[in-house]
């Protein structure tokens, strides 16, 4: 089988395709490596071409087959999102509105997007279904919930299926450490723990510590980026088999405070973090956890590398190992 995977030069996109690449499906990677990186691309074909240009997603990718899209392409910074609000409702609902025409126009007749907790808004449980309201307080999320909709609308019109993952926390690496997380800037707790144990950012700041949670800290459920690939290839397989529009979660099903990844990271490391605590951030809840029985029951996936040490080792071991040098073969638009 042969898949378009759009943001495939990303963090979570690389690790998708080399998952695809292990089953001996074959991938071809849109990305316009605004947040991606060459040295991801794992020599896969790559058309380099920004979604929202409709013309050139056309002139790319016309009269090509392929049996499904992953689509992962975003912007997906929260404070960026709300200072340039535009750029994210053109990025990520009118890119993804194009990718659906082109893929409506060839016969690509699956998409599984790549969504987020951020959907949910603020918690009204610490545990959350995918019943729960879907109340954003973000643009970031105000936009994958948009494309959730466009994506229900489209799948019910008949021609293209799709299935939307709402991730949690995406962490970790590949197992042999060839690929892994390289945001810059980096937001996220558990590379930016690593990153200022080896000195290659400064210290970590704990954004705050007087949370009604058992240690004051907040609690976040961190799933391994090989378990979020294993359930994209999963929700494709639903798709196959006649499976209509949903949206699941996608998490370990368990929370961990900032302090327990802090005391993980430093297990790990071998030494301390060093750290700060700050001010809380706006809009941080306290607890965030995802439910996840659906994913488990309608696509049959369950997290294999649930355990928080072993998501910290793996991004730990890529860490140490440094980037890969680029290849593949690119076109462009
Ligand atoms: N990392 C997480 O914890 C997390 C959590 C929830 C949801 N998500 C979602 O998962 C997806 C992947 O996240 P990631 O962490 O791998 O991000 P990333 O920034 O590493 O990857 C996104 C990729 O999309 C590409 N891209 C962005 N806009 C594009 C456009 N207009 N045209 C073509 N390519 C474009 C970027 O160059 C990059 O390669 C995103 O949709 C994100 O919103 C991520």
């Amino acid at each position: 089988m042969h898949f378009l995977v759009t943001g495939g030069a990303g963090y979570i996109g690389s690790h998708l395709v080399r998952a695809l690449l292990a089953r001996e499906d074959e991938a071809t990677i849109v990305d316009d490596f605004s947040t991606g990186h060459r040295w991801a691309i794992q020599g896969r074909e790559v058309i380099e071409v920004d979604l929202r240009d409709l013309a050139g997603l056309r002139r790319t990718l016309a009269g090509r087959h392929f049996d499904g899209v992953f689509h992962f392409a975003a912007k997906s910074l929260v404070g960026e999102s709300q200072a340039q609000p535009l750029l994210y409702w053109q990025n990520n609902v009118a890119g993804t509105a194009n990718l659906l025409q082109v893929a409506n126009d060839n016969g690509w007749g699956r998409v599984v997007f790549s969504s987020t907790a951020a959907v949910y808004g603020n918690p009204e449980t610490p545990r959350i279904t995918e019943a729960h309201p879907t109340q954003p307080i973000n643009v970031y999320g105000e936009t994958k919930l948009a494309v959730e909709r466009l994506l229900r609308d489209v799948s019910g019109a008949g021609k293209v299926a799709a299935c939307s993952l709402r991730y949690f926390n995406a962490a970790g690496a590949a197992d042999d450490a060839s690929l892994g997380e390289a945001h810059e800037p980096e937001t996220h707790l558990i590379p930016n723990a690593l990153r200022a144990a080896s000195g290659n950012a400064p210290a970590l700041t704990v954004f705050g510590d007087d949370y009604d949670t058992p240690d004051g800290t907040c609690l976040r459920d961190y799933i391994h980026v090989e378990d979020l690939a294993d359930a994209h290839l999963l929700a494709m397989d639903h798709l196959a088999a006649g499976g209509g529009f949903a949206a699941y979660n996608l998490g370990s099903g368990a929370g961990y405070s900032v302090r327990q990844v802090l005391d993980v990271c430093e297990q790990v490391v071998g030494r301390p973090i060093p750290h700060s605590i700050g001010a809380r951030r706006a809009g941080d809840p306290p607890v965030l956890v995802a439910a996840t029985e659906l994913a488990q029951d309608c696509l049959g996936w369950t997290p294999r590398r649930a355990s928080l040490r072993a998501i910290v080792e793996s991004a730990w071991a890529w860490e140490q190992k440094g980037r890969p040098a680029a290849g593949g073969l690119t076109r462009r638009a």
